[in-house]
């Protein structure tokens, strides 16, 4: 099942049925990616087009693999190093119960947490200040960044091209090379831009605020969503922190201020619970829109006798969030159910619809040639964030109000909460 959507003199074919995805994930050389992502991107934060420099983004590409294997393990250790630096600076203002807005609190802890994983850290001693002056400006510029998606001139946006100018200067390599202590990834990224004399000093810092962008754009919404669905779910949260404790006791580690966590990627791994509750909540609130563009005029297979004709330049899309909220696949799914993806205490891996075993089932990192390289690290900065958080504190909300989507940014990835929400927490006593 499949239909057309007219927009901007363009047709869009939205392939509804998750058994025919298949057909456009596998089908990478008519249906091309990298000209419409280069396009967007380039437009977005402002550097010259890919296509200018032979083999930049097929280098950039290479880079990934730093999010994968040896690598992720080194980047997730500094991870849960730098969140508990930063969850024990919490402790000592959490010694009785303190009240925060939740989306705020994520915010603060996963841009530092994240920045400084990656990117590193001035050690002088306005480094924090710096970094909280770089969230500032990208929040500044994260609220319009659907509008410059959507083609809107940035010149009619306000402040947003002084602020994304600002954003860039900080990435320019003389500012860069006073951080201490970043990632391979990163790094790997600066050598490859390095390389090409033709690009701008100002280019290559705009490309660095494009990776910064990938990195916690989607990860900061998704660890509230996942805070949030757990706290308003007593059930579940009482679950995950039985599971994280057992965890930490059979390591032999002691939890709260003043003691060192330390968790390896199988230990990560064995949280299943966790990560059920993790999955359940980007099932809820990811909406991210699969987009790839005919390169000819021809027609696309869709198995069984169905085919689309397409056009060259026609876009073709796959939007998963229709798969997720399918109730012939997700049992009320608009309910939140932090065990949905567990089946005899184990990781439940196989969902049905009509009697069929889909191929894919949760998508919120997209699929095929454009899948989100940072998906593994992405998973384990939330999952991380979680245990320490509730290893170092009690938690409950303040406010009993629903909060939703704010859907403005559909199809962009994961959904903003259309407002904040109080909760408060305090040092666990042990
Ligand atoms: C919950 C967190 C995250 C979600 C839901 C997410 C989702 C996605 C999705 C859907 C795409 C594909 C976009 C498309 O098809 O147009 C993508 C691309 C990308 N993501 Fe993520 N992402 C997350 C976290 C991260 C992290 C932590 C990193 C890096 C450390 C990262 C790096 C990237 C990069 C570099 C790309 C572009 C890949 C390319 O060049 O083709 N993401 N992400």
């Amino acid at each position: 099942m499949w239909f057309f959507f007219f927009c901007s003199g363009r047709y869009i074919t939205f392939i509804m049925d998750p058994f025919q995805y298949v057909y456009v994930i596998r089908n990478s050389k008519q249906l091309e990616f990298y000209e419409f992502a280069d396009k967007m991107a380039s437009r977005t934060f402002g550097y010259p087009s890919l296509s200018n420099f032979p083999k930049l983004n097929e280098n950039l590409h290479r880079i990934y693999q730093y999010l994968q294997g040896k690598p992720l393990d080194i980047i997730s250790d500094h991870m849960m190093k730098n969140l508990q630096h930063i969850f024990e600076w919490k402790c000592s203002q959490a010694t009785d119960w303190k009240t925060e807005k939740m989306y705020k609190f994520c915010s603060f802890l996963m841009f530092e947490a994240s920045f400084i994983t990656l990117y590193g850290r001035d050690p002088a001693a306005d480094g924090h200040n710096v970094i909280s002056e770089i969230r500032d400006k990208f929040t500044k510029f994260d609220a319009n960044f659907p509008y410059l998606v959507a083609n809107i001139p940035i010149e009619l946006l306000g402040v947003t091209k002084k602020v994304r100018q600002e954003l860039i200067h900080h990435f320019l390599l003389r500012n860069m090379a006073k951080w201490m202590g970043g990632s391979e990834v990163i790094q790997a990224r600066k050598d490859i831009l390095e390389k090409y004399e033709l690009l701008q000093d100002y280019d290559k810092a705009a490309h660095h605020l494009a990776f910064l962008w990938a990195s916690v754009g989607n990860t900061i919404p998704a660890t509230f969503w996942a805070m949030y669905y757990l706290l308003w779910h007593p059930e579940a949260l009482a679950v995950v922190r039985d599971e994280i404790d057992h965890l930490l006791q059979s390591t032999g580690q002691k939890k709260g201020p003043g003691y060192c966590i330390h968790l390896t990627r199988e230990q990560l791994d064995s949280l299943v619970y966790l990560e059920s509750a993790l999955n359940e909540s980007l099932r809820m609130c990811s909406s991210s829109m699969n987009i790839r563009i005919s390169l000819e005029d021809y027609i696309l297979k869709l198995g069984g006798n169905q085919e689309v004709g397409l056009r060259k330049g026609d876009w073709i899309a796959l939007y998963p969030q229709i798969l997720h909220m399918d109730p012939e696949i997700y049992e009320d799914p608009e309910v939140y159910k932090f065990d949905r993806y567990i089946e005899n205490g184990k990781k439940k891996t196989t969902f049905y619809k009509g009697g069929k075993k889909l191929k894919y089932f949760l998508m919120p990192f997209g699929s095929g040639i454009s899948m989100c390289p940072g998906r593994f690290f992405a998973m384990n900065e939330m999952k991380l964030f979680l245990i320490l958080f509730l290893a170092y504190f009690d938690v409950e909300l303040v406010e009993k109000k629903p909060i939703g989507p704010d859907n403005s940014r559909m199809g962009l990835g994961i959904l903003l909460p259309d407002s904040d929400i109080a909760f408060r927490y305090k040092i666990k006593s042990f």
